[in-house]
């Protein structure tokens, strides 16, 4: 069985529509889903269903084994699948990072001297060991997201759910928190689910996965999705920067190995011009 497993999963908030409807899918330990979807697709609803803070209507949510269903799982699903949401003013609550960090594991019944290794750990992880006895109010956004990641972190999920987690971020703020989040998938093996807006943040992922009107309208690598200009643009959605050159360069005549191009492959086509 797949680290998480939703199986024909529909959700409504008022019982009436619909606004998560019959969702497969499955997540290997390890992988890095990127999820895109118009406003109001059901993104969120989705982060929530994945972690148990909302139950399926209709349909099964398992994470590691255990159901959302089942009451007795809470604390497991909760320990394991850890989210970070838009705002980081809303997700730091102590005055202290430190305390910030712990105030998770505190309220899982972590032993104290636990929570000082995983504070430890949390905070190296995002790179903010220094500022461990700092005022989480008067740091950047970047670091505040990077704290509000070290708070989920001291949890050690196995999934991390990031639900726009850098759309209030600076591009420094934003490139700070992606290159703690890839280097979390890559060394730490973080299952990652990174829900967003910005399309440049879906090209390294291994899937990618369109959500439309509640459904799952495709599931593919980044290459794969992203050739279908046409649909993509039909579901509200940009291409990524990186495509639109490579439309450009086609109608230039350039030959390229592929329409969407990594930052090596698009250097190489553009020292290639004449
Ligand atoms: N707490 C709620 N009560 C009632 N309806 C809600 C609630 N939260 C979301 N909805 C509705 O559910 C649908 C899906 O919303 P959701 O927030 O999951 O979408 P989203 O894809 O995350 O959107 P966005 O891109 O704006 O973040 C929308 O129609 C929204 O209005
Ligand atoms: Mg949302």
């Amino acid at each position: 069985m797949a680290l998480l497993e939703v199986q024909n999963v529909s959700f409504s908030y008022d019982k009436l529509n619909k606004v998560i409807k019959n969702v497969c899918l499955s997540v290997e330990e390890g992988e890095y889903i990127a999820v895109i979807g118009h406003n109001g697709s059901g993104k969120s609803t989705l982060a929530k269903l994945f972690n148990g803070l909302q139950k399926p209507d209709e349909g099964e949510v398992i994470v590691d084994g255990f159901s959302v269903h089942d009451k007795k799982s809470e604390f497991e699903i909760r320990k394991r699948v850890g989210v970070v949401f838009q705002n980081p003013d809303n997700q730091l609550v102590a005055s202290i990072v430190e305390d910030d960090v712990a105030f998770g594991p505190e309220n899982l019944g972590v032993p104290r001297k636990e929570i000082g290794e995983r504070i430890n750990f949390a905070l190296s992880a995002v790179g903010m060991e220094k500022f461990r006895h700092a005022t989480p109010t008067r740091l950047s956004g970047g670091q505040k997201q990077r704290i509000a990641i070290a708070g989920v972190l001291a949890l050690k999920p196995k999934i991390l759910v990031l639900d726009e987690s850098t759309a209030m971020l600076d591009p420094k703020g934003r490139k700070e928190v992606l290159d703690v989040v890839n280097k979390l998938n890559k060394e730490q093996k973080v299952t990652v689910i990174a829900i967003t807006h910005y399309m440049e943040e879906v090209i390294d992922a291994d899937r990618v996965i369109v959500i439309n009107d509640g459904e799952i309208a495709l599931s593919g690598t980044p290459r794969e999705i992203f050739a279908q200009k046409d649909v993509i643009k039909g579901y509200g959605l940009e291409l990524p920067f990186s495509a639109y050159i490579a439309e450009k360069l086609k109608q230039k005549g350039v030959s390229l190995k592929s329409d969407i191009l990594d930052q090596t492959e698009l250097a190489e086509a553009l020292c290639a011009l004449k």
